[in-house]
């Protein structure tokens, strides 16, 4: 991303200075100011990149001194698991020691069910006890992800040509964990076994503890969990079964969770569609026939003021709206068919911007390109899909995707099936508040996905320390970013902090990195609060 806007800044300045050469003279000194902000501005950036980049052509050769880790692992065994820094695929700088492959989910001799980790020690000796852990979500979705483009050490993000360093790598804050799980997911091998989320904690425990029977100077470690979209399902019930089943070798002491599925789609995607396309009109221009279509299915499925009734504090559990159906037998709340308004808005907004993102509104033509493949194809190779970067992470040689799947299976017939965990507003995000020293629930404000009004809905109508919700409002402009000023809103409350971002859509910490880790830091407490 970052590199990108950098190589489209350099060249709009070319072009302008064409432009300057032929008009010189008071009537363009507009436009040489324009662009004298703009060359400011992009100087700025540079400090983004991290300290190996050059100005001018890209990184000088590989450097031969080699970054020594915090942390070393008398287990001989530890050694198979060790990545040279400087010898990952097109990394074209000492990345720094790390240890990753396949780790069994319990100890029994022929465990077949193994699951990919990536660990990384922290750069900085004072975090070296705090061990936190990452997946992405999906479900199905690889955590290797949210190491290579939201928040590791190294950052090939959509639009970038190379890598670089990442100068917000959550490394600098703890250890970090990253673990595609459940079976299933990317290099993680076997077959799944599971249908719902408390047995898949009790899968990610018993990796924790063969884990930690390798890198035993892991044992004793602070521990947090850690993960988006899909994984608001996934992180609270791991935390939850690590509180109900505690590791004497870890100390559980919070959650951090972006972009999260926290109840019904209903309540994400449908209630606050209508009212996030109009907020953001410009990248939703709609013509006006359609906005009486979309303004028609919103009053007659009870959305239009559904907003409006969820207040601080709330006035009791808030109500299905008019388009809710309910399953009387799975206890599931779905949609009508004629109250869906969500999908018609992401079509229609796709037939006139080809390149709409659900992911982040903002997106406009041309396609980023992404290493990962994902979200969008990509002509070039997909990275962990390559036999020279599967051999120097110790990974199997198979067909490697960011998102992949079934990972679930139907509890009746053995064969692919759905998460059938009940969200985690309405299930076990309460006790791990509770239970918890540090919650953070995090949104981004262009995230159509799932949409920040609908997550404000899921919080109001959880009750958790006694009460039900915030009992003040999110005020708005009450978060800042060092250095940048207001970056968006949060509100803290009986143990749990909410925050959103601007500017970011579902992916946090790819979007806005310094945003991602100032919240990040304050979870593991190295900052008393998430705001400047
Ligand atoms: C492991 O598998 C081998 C061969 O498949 C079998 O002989 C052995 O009994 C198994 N061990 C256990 C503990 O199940
Ligand atoms: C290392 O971490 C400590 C504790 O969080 C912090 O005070 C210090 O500033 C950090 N050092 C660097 C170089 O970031
Ligand atoms: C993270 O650590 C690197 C290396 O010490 C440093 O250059 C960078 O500024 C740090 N980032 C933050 C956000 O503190
Ligand atoms: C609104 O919906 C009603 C019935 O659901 C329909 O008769 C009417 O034509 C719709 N109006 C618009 C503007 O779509
Ligand atoms: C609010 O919570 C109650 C109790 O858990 C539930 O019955 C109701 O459906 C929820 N409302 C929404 C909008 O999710
Ligand atoms: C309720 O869910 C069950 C199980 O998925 C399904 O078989 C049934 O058709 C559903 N009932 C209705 C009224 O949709
Ligand atoms: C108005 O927008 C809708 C939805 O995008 C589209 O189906 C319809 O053709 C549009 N009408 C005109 C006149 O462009
Ligand atoms: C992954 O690599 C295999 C060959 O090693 C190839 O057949 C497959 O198409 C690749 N997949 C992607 C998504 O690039």
């Amino acid at each position: 991303m970052l590199s990108l806007k950098l190589l489209l800044g350099t060249v709009l300045l070319a072009a302008t200075r064409v432009c300057l050469a032929r008009f010189s003279g008071s009537a363009m000194e507009g436009m040489e100011t324009a662009e004298n902000i703009q060359r400011e501005q992009i100087e700025r950036l540079r400090s983004f990149l991290g300290p190996q980049v050059s100005s001018d052509s890209g990184y000088t050769a590989r450097s031969t001194s080699k970054i020594e880790s915090p942390i070393t692992f008398a287990n001989p065994r530890a050694k198979e698991f060790f990545v040279d820094g400087t010898s990952i695929p097109d990394v074209n700088f000492d990345a720094g020691p790390s240890w990753s492959g396949l780790m069994p989910i319990s100890g029994h001799p022929n465990e077949t069910r193994k699951l990919f980790f990536w660990f990384w020690p922290t750069n900085n000796i004072s975090n070296v006890r705090d061990l936190l852990f990452w997946t992405n979500g999906g479900p199905g979705c690889s955590s290797l992800e949210g190491f290579l483009q939201e928040n590791g050490p190294i950052s090939w993000s959509w639009g970038q040509s190379e890598p670089t360093p990442n100068p917000f790598s959550w490394t600098n804050l703890s250890n970090v964990l990253w673990v595609e799980q459940p079976v299933g997911t990317g290099f993680s091998q076997g077959t799944p076994s599971i249908s719902n989320d408390d047995e898949l904690a009790a899968q990610v425990a018993g990796f924790l503890e063969q884990f930690l029977e390798v890198f035993g100077e892991l044992k004793g470690s602070n521990f947090w969990v850690s993960g988006e979209s899909y994984a608001g399902f996934y992180v609270p019930y791991i935390a939850n079964y690590l509180y109900e089943h505690p590791n004497r070798d870890l100390h559980l002491k919070g959650i951090w969770i972006a972009d999260p599925s926290l109840t019904w789609g209903l309540v994400q995607q449908e209630i606050p569609a209508l009212r996030f396309a109009q907020a953001n009109k410009n990248v939703f221009p709609f013509n006006s026939s359609f906005w009486a279509q979309l303004q028609n299915i919103s009053d007659s499925c009870g959305y239009t003021d559904y907003l409006d009734e969820v207040t601080y504090p709330p006035k009791g559990l808030l109500p299905l709206p008019a388009g809710a159906t309910f399953n009387e037998t799975t206890r599931a709340v779905g949609v009508k068919p004629e109250c869906r308004i969500h999908s018609p808005i992401q079509r229609a907004v796709g037939v006139i911007n080809p390149v709409f993102d659900v992911y982040r509104v903002t997106d406009t033509f041309p396609n980023l390109w992404s290493v990962l493949g994902f979200p969008r194809s990509t002509q070039q190779f997909v990275y962990f899909n390559r036999t020279d970067v599967q051999d120097v992470i110790h990974a199997p040689h198979i067909n490697w995707e960011d998102c992949s799947g079934p990972v679930y299976i139907n509890p009746a017939t053995g064969g692919p099936g759905n998460d059938q965990s009940v969200a985690s507003t309405l299930s076990v995000l309460p006790n791990v508040i509770e239970k918890s020293e540090r919650v953070a629930i995090i949104h981004g404000l262009a995230d159509f996905i799932l949409v920040a009004e609908g997550t404000r809905i899921a919080i109001q109508n959880m009750t958790w320390n006694g009460k039900q919700g915030f009992h003040s409002p999110i005020e708005p402009e009450s978060f800042l970013v060092d250095n940048m000023g207001v970056f968006g809103n949060m509100h803290t409350e009986r143990g749990l902090t909410f925050v959103e971002f601007y500017y970011s859509g579902h992916m946090t910490p790819q979007f806005v990195p310094w945003a991602a880790f100032q919240t990040i830091a304050y979870v593991l407490g190295k900052r008393d609060s998430p705001s400047a």
